[in-house]
């Protein structure tokens, strides 16, 4: 039985898991992609990324209910080398063509030392974070990007041109625990404006503008005609480099791969303010995997990674601070939390597990 804490209820990890697996088998996805679709969306649960689990099954519902995914995608590699491809996913579940595309980077790594796909005709992918990690149990490093429907301003406009095109990289230690840099390239991903309108709250200063371009603390203005900031936020905190990164990730995502780019991506979590959905090339994904020994010793980098983990965490700490994190530890932290104590869900997102659970006939609670 989920236990009550103040405004969430405690969910045990593996009940979200059989209910999300329950639900896209009901979909009409393969048994074996439905587990490998449950297990990215609880990893995101289990890490402390409320926005990016369970919370939107719904989204995925509606995407299916639309026609605008393939539940049996044909998943192939439309052109490469030994240690690149091109892969098309048929508009298959981007948490299914994700891991599928991903294995194919780590499969070349394995073989020529690295592999890097572009994947286009996907759709979202779930938390980028959850790349890499696969690329770490396979002691490589592990990179992986996305695009995603234009929610974010260009610095110095008004109007929303690119998603939150999140990146992640993840790096092995020996005693340390791994590095997982994991990161939207907007100040915030849509996500956390969804959630603080789930929770009627308002948003800081910087997050977003209206739709004339003034700075806004209301989510609402956000999602119905103003846009998130890239990270930075303005020119004197670096907006122009959040606007680089999120560049790179669509180029890298989209214009390399033949998807959908920019302001063309098809809209995911709010079909409504985003215009019309229709079809294009789909949402587009980049993933990396680099075998250390192309590099240097395993043993040696990983030696070496701890040492510069402790240089980091050794920082002189600000007055009344406990000093720096690593990249991860906060995921890590939840996790091991969660992993016990079950996944905090907000009264808004279990009600909307429950319309789930009515409208596909899949037992919930
Ligand atoms: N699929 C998509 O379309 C999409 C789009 C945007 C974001 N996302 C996902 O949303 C999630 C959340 O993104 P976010 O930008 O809010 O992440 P975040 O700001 O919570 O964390 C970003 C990174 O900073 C690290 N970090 C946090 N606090 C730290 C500290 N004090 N010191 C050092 N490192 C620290 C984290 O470990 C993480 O690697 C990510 O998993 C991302 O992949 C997905």
């Amino acid at each position: 039985m989920p236990q009550h804490s103040q405004a969430s209820t405690l969910f045990p990890a593996e009940t979200l898991r059989d209910f999300a697996r329950r639900v896209f088998v009901k979909l009409e996805i393969p048994a074996n992609d439905a587990v490998q679709a449950a297990d990215v969306l609880i990893a995101s649960d289990l890490r402390g990324i409320d926005s990016h689990g369970v919370a939107r099954l719904k989204a995925y519902y509606d995407m299916f209910r639309h026609g605008l995914i393939n539940p049996r995608p044909n998943i192939r590699v439309v052109r490469q080398t030994p240690s690149t491809a091109t892969v098309d996913g048929d508009k298959g579940l981007g948490l299914v063509v994700g891991p599928a595309a991903n294995a194919i980077a780590m499969d070349k790594a394995a073989a020529v030392g690295t592999g890097w796909v572009a994947v286009r005709n996907s759709n979202h992918f779930g938390i980028a974070g959850y790349y890499p990690l696969q690329a770490l149990s396979r002691e490589m490093i592990g990179w992986a990007m996305t695009n995603s429907n234009a929610m974010v301003t260009p610095l110095g406009g008004a109007e929303r041109k690119l998603g939150t095109n999140p990146i992640a990289i993840a790096f092995p230690a020996e005693r340390e625990p791994p590095l997982v840099v994991d990161m939207a390239t907007s100040v915030v991903p849509f996500g956390k404006i969804e959630m603080a309108r789930r929770k009627g709250e308002s948003i800081p200063v910087g997050w977003g503008v209206d739709g004339q371009g003034n700075p806004t603390t209301d989510p609402d203005q956000i999602v119905s005609d103003g846009a998130i900031l890239p990270m930075g936020s303005d020119l004197l905190h670096g907006g122009h480099k959040g606007y680089c990164l999120s560049a790179m990730v669509d180029m890298l995502s989209a214009v390399l791969s033949g998807s959908d780019w920019g302001p063309h991506v098809v809209p995911f979590a709010m079909p409504r303010q985003t215009g019309e959905r229709r079809h294009g090339n789909g949402v587009g994904h980049f993933f990396g995997a680099m075998r250390i020994d192309a590099f240097i010793e395993p043993a040696e980098f990983r030696a070496r990674a701890d040492a510069w983990i402790r240089e980091m965490r050794g920082a002189r700490p600000v007055p009344g601070g406990s000093g720096p994190l690593i990249p991860g530890d906060p995921e890590r932290a939840a996790e091991a939390i969660r992993s016990k104590e079950g996944v905090p869900l907000l009264p808004a997102v279990v009600q909307e597990l429950r319309d789930v659970a009515a409208l596909t006939g899949v037992a919930f609670e």
